[in-house]
């Protein structure tokens, strides 16, 4: 195509079957919202300032999750159809296009499956037999819920009829409408305003704008397409779900190729945005969300959530792991069962076990937390060891405060750091205490009460307790 199209996207519909009280298109599958897949594709087209969005129904939310610089917006407030939409649109977009080769490219919200080679495809259709329009449709195993393409005794196509308005013969033709138009802008505009609601639904369809220009003497093309599941609108939460599923297969077969080995791959989930190096290894039900990106050889353990996050080559992620915004240097462990919970940053060979749980903690270089452990606002120095039950005390009930440890400090099990507070390098903290002030480097700091014996209490106790 020459000149881009104009592109219009109808996402003003609640969606009453989905049974939901948000705006079907901000439901999500495949990590992005339904009308951000679409925006997508579109975008492989058209540049912003040619991409309208048709929202109505929770419009502030619809145009906050595309909110791409550039792109328009119509405001269809009152929804009585998907042709009552673009002859809401028609007022913003109808001068646009004034030139004869003026296209417009109209899809639907609903269906995030488009890739842009079938766009493509469908605008070359139109322009190659020089029809007023071209309709995408797939011959369907169920076409049930969609609208029929009828044509005539030559094959021409002379409309659309809806399921609700159709005929049992009508109902019949397997042939589907899936959603898609490219039109020549100039006969689209000039004939929109013939829409009428007179179907049972009381809805203008847009699908009806085929019989229009196909009675006003124009031809209308059909591009028929292989593979209906490439543009499954949806409409219902199933749907939703077969689609996600989809999404997320493309995803993981495309990891896959690129040489990530992804064990049991129907169980994994990787968000679109996500990178993998090469030889790594992702475990079954692990989930790589948002725009993590991850280094070559490294593991990611089964059952791990990995969200926002950078792990750097040779990273080992164990079990049950949930690691967010946090960034993982080269041959760093962490879990099973980790927590790393948000802006941590592991340095180079760091070890965080099991039960441990990080928050805004830098841990230095080769240091080790290896269980049971609370590390909260820490900035801990390299090769720090940091026993079993240590907790930061961050918060005073008012205020988050600092935790510092110098490099090669070593934290005795269950000690307990009262923030502020700082430990110097190289110090000592025995185990159990309660550090309520600095350490100085180097230093053994002891927080405790010293332990008591008391000789042959236990034995008079138990002979107390005979003799009562
Ligand atoms: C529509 C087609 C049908 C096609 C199917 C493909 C019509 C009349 N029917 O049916 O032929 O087989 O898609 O998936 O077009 N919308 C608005 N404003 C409105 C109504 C709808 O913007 O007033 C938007 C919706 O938000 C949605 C899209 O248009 O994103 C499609 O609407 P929907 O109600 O799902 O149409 P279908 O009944 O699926
Ligand atoms: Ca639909």
């Amino acid at each position: 195509m020459e000149t881009p199209p104009t592109v219009v996207i109808l996402a003003a519909g609640l969606g009453t079957r989905m049974k939901s009280r948000k705006a079907k298109v901000l439901h999500r599958a495949g990590g992005r919202y339904l009308i951000e897949h679409v925006l997508r594709a579109a975008q492989t087209l058209a540049p912003p300032e040619r991409i309208f969005v048709v929202v109505g129904y929770q419009a502030a939310e619809v145009r906050a999750a595309v909110q791409t610089a550039g792109i328009g917006f119509v405001e269809q407030a009152e929804q009585k159809g998907t042709g009552h939409a673009l002859m809401v649109a028609a007022e913003t977009l109808s001068g646009l296009d004034k030139e004869k080769a003026g296209r417009l490219l109209i899809l639907y919200g609903d269906g995030p499956l488009v890739r842009p080679e079938t766009l493509k495809g469908l605008a070359a259709a139109q322009e190659s037999c020089d029809a007023a329009g071209a309709i995408l449709t797939a011959v369907m195993e169920d076409p049930t819920g969609y609208g029929r393409v009828l044509r005539d005794g030559n094959a021409h196509v002379m409309g659309v009829v809806e399921q609700r308005a159709g005929a049992p013969e009508q109902l019949a033709i397997r042939e589907a409408n899936m959603g898609l138009y490219c039109y020549r802008a100039a006969p689209f505009w000039r004939h929109i305003q013939e829409l009428r609601p007179d179907n049972p639904a009381h809805e203008y369809y847009l699908t009806d704008m085929v019989e229009i220009l196909h009675r006003a003497g124009h031809a209308i093309a059909a591009f028929r397409i292989d593979d209906p599941r490439e543009v499954l609108g949806i409409n219902d939460r199933e749907e939703l779900a077969a689609v996600d599923r989809l999404l997320r297969e493309r995803k993981v077969r495309e990891l896959m190729l690129a040489g990530v080995t992804v064990e049991k791959p129907e169980t994994v989930t990787v968000d679109p945005d996500v990178t993998i190096g090469m030889d790594t290894v992702v475990e079954p039900f692990a989930q790589i969300l948002g725009r993590t990106v991850i280094g070559e050889n490294c593991r990611i353990g089964a059952c791990s959530v990995v969200q926002d996050s950078e792990l750097a080559d040779e990273v080992e992620v164990g079990q049950f792991t949930i690691i967010g915004t946090s960034r993982l240097e080269r041959g760093v462990h962490a879990g099973p069962y980790a927590r790393l919970r948000m802006e941590n940053h592991v340095a180079a060979g760091a070890h965080v076990g099991n039960f441990v749980e990080l928050k805004k903690t830098r841990l230095g270089a080769g240091s080790k937390a290896m269980h049971l452990a609370y590390l909260g606002d820490s900035e801990i120095g390299a090769q720090v060891n940091v026993g079993a039950g240590t907790i930061t005390c961050n918060y005073d009930g008012y205020r988050k405060h600092p935790t510092r440890i110098g490099a090669g400090a070593f934290i005795g099990s269950n000690s307990t750091l009262v923030a502020p507070v700082e430990v110097g390098a190289g110090a000592y903290l025995a185990a159990g205490s309660v550090i309520t002030s600095d350490v100085p480097p180097d230093a053994l700091g002891v927080g405790r009460a010293r332990q008591v014996n008391k000789e042959d209490w236990a034995r008079k106790r138990r002979e107390l307790g005979k003799n009562r």
